[in-house]
């Protein structure tokens, strides 16, 4: 792609006040590229706490939103709260959430959609289970996902994508470079079809899955992988450090 190096590093359910400001303090310290956007998603919690003491060259992600507005919906947190406290970005449709919490796509297409109604830049997640790679339906359910965000979304300027295949979350079993090329060039091409090629030559697509500072530099070669999810690894602010910085 022809976008910006991307490198977000989502959190997930981590961290204490105590481990979290040791963690922004680390990253502060860290030299970062400067042509490569940053973003970190905290738990929803202590969004406030990092919004306040990381440096503003590192934007912050929320990890979930309600699907609309507020009001009576018990334990939600909707995307014009977090906006109010200085949250740039939000995460849609990470497997965590479609396979744990049981999101689907079109709730994940509309969630996405008011997001972006609300200033808010949407990573939107896909990605494919084992089962599902090994019976070669990869990319039946990528373009069955995407189509969700692709018929709820207006405009994608302010859209990453992030193919998490999710054999590779968490696992340490990182996709090859090949492997991810392949799906992320098959995502360009029908992103291509279904919107634009504009859209397509400039959407950021990363890769998620077991991204760590010693295969993140081989990853990041690749034509079509303009950037990265992080997990484990983003909790550590040398090692994302690293990350961000293989992309130049
Ligand atoms: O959102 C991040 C991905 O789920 C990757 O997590 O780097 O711990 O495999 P991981």
């Amino acid at each position: 792609g022809t976008g910006k190096f991307f490198v977000g590093g989502n959190w997930k359910c981590n961290g204490t006040q105590e481990s979290i400001a040791k963690l922004v303090s680390d990253l502060n310290a860290t030299t970062l590229e400067d042509d490569v956007d940053i973003v970190v998603a905290p738990p929803a919690i202590y969004i406030q706490q990092v919004v306040k003491s990381l440096a503003p060259r590192i934007q912050v992600s929320a990890q979930n939103a309600w699907v609309g507005g507020g009001g009576a919906f018990t334990g939600e947190v909707s995307a014009e709260q977090l906006k109010d406290i200085g949250t740039k970005w939000l995460i849609t449709g990470h497997s965590e959430r479609r396979h744990i919490l049981g999101e689907k796509s079109d709730f994940i297409g509309k969630k996405s959609a008011y997001a972006l109604s609300k200033n808010l830049n949407v990573i939107a997640c896909v990605g494919e289970k084992l089962e599902e790679r090994e019976s070669n339906h990869t990319f039946d359910v990528i373009f069955e996902q995407l189509q969700a965000f692709v018929d709820e979304l207006p405009s994608w300027s302010n859209v990453v994508v992030a193919y998490e295949p999710v054999w590779a979350i968490g696992t340490g079993k990182v996709a090859t470079p090949q492997q991810a090329q392949e799906v992320h060039s098959a995502i360009r091409k029908w992103l291509g079809e279904k919107l634009s090629t504009e859209v397509a030559a400039q959407i950021r697509i990363i890769y998620g899955g077991s991204v760590t500072g010693a295969n993140s530099s081989e990853l990041a070669k690749q034509e079509d992988i303009d950037g990265f999810l992080v997990g484990g690894a983003s909790l550590k602010g040398p090692e994302f450090a690293t990350i961000v910085n293989s992309g130049t």
